[in-house]
């Protein structure tokens, strides 16, 4: 089995093979691998419908209503089975060592507490701390997630900030149990544009100062330009490229990641519409037999009716599963085959 690793780094999750199986027996995430190294931002990249979130749910084994099942060959936290925890073990890793940052900051905090409140309980759930103690870190992590008027925000109800102070509230909260890893899902598409960017630039500065381990889930390649150390680009439940954000953005090796690149504004552009790729991502259940992308690629020739394994290219653990990527124009490396 290829594992998409995670370079340098020691490694603080490990996943082997997961899928998730919708009620009625239909895959919509099938047989992923993928590795987060300690302090680095793996990008989680596709269009919607991929399996993305599903996908980080699952490493928190969170099944949402309408999922049926998680399988996989081993989930590691830090060399921990999160597939074989046990409740109070995986009640300690959700919101505790593995945080969540969703994209509606509206809907992460109850409407009807304070954000003081909710920031205090949730250090005292996952820290043994007292009231007074917890008041003090989590006006800290207010102010660590850049906001000026800590004391106002904690007495606060969600309704009463604007939706960026909310979100830097949020992963105030995120923070306050010192996760080894932030998984931060679409994070800012709720946000308008400069506070998009400053909500970017805080997970930045935050993943850099406490070492952190980022899974960013998003379809902006402009945030994962700015963030990711590593991109595994998803279309319809499979990885289907797994590259640095260097190799991707200088030579996208996958037809679907390059008709992404392609359709990214640029400032030729500005008085046009940038492209769309045209045709949709399959729904679950009505995937392809070979190449799922096969209907919506430009290149698509004889062999991509198969089905499609991923194979290295080049010797730094590039993947691509693509029978043609690496005999192309974009070619990278050598294109042996170490299976998928
Ligand atoms: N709870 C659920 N019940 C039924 N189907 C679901 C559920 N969650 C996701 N799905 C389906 O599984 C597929 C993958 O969903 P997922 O939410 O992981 O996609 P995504 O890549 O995160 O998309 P987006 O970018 O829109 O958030 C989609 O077809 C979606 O409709
Ligand atoms: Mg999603």
């Amino acid at each position: 089995m290829t594992v998409l690793a995670a370079t340098d780094n020691a490694v603080l999750v490990r996943v082997e093979n997961l899928s998730v199986t919708l009620a009625g027996a239909v895959r919509a995430v099938d047989g992923i691998d993928f590795q987060i190294g300690h302090g680095e931002c793996v990008a989680l990249v596709g269009e919607s419908g991929c399996g993305k979130t599903l996908t980080a749910l699952s490493l928190l084994r969170s099944l949402p209503p309408g999922v049926e099942k998680i399988d996989c060959a081993r989930m590691e936290f830090e060399g921990r089975r999160i597939d074989l925890m046990g409740r109070s073990d995986l009640r300690r890793l959700r919101g505790g060592q593995a945080a969540m940052v969703f994209q509606d900051p509206t809907t992460s905090f109850n409407p009807l507490f304070r954000i003081g409140d909710q920031l205090v309980e949730t250090i005292r759930a996952h820290r043994k701390f007292s009231r007074a103690a917890a008041t003090k870190l989590a006006m800290r992590c207010l102010g660590e997630a850049g906001l000026e008027e800590a004391a106002r925000v904690f007495g606060s109800y969600p309704h009463q900030l604007s939706g960026g102070q909310r979100q830097r509230a949020f992963i105030a909260m995120a923070l306050s149990t010192e996760p080894k890893l932030l998984i931060a899902d679409e994070p800012t598409t709720a946000l308008d544009v400069t506070v998009q960017r400053q909500i970017v630039d805080l997970l930045a500065r935050l993943a850099r100062q406490r070492g952190l381990s980022l899974l960013l889930i998003t379809h902006n390649l402009a945030v994962v330009a700015r963030l990711a150390d590593r991109v595994l680009m998803m279309y319809a439940g499979q990885i289907v490229e797994c590259s640095t954000v260097e190799e991707l953005f200088s030579a996208p090796a996958h037809p679907y990641s390059r008709a992404l690149i392609e359709c990214l504004p640029s400032l030729e552009r500005v008085h046009s519409r940038p492209p769309t790729i045209p045709g949709n991502v399959p729904r679950p259940g009505h995937w392809p037999t070979g190449c799922r992308f096969i209907d919506r690629c430009a290149r698509a020739a004889g062999g991509c009716e198969l089905p499609q394994r991923l194979k290295a290219i080049g010797h730094g653990g590039r993947l691509v599963r693509c029978h043609l990527a690496g005999g192309l124009k974009n070619r990278v490396g050598g294109g042996d085959e170490s299976g998928g």
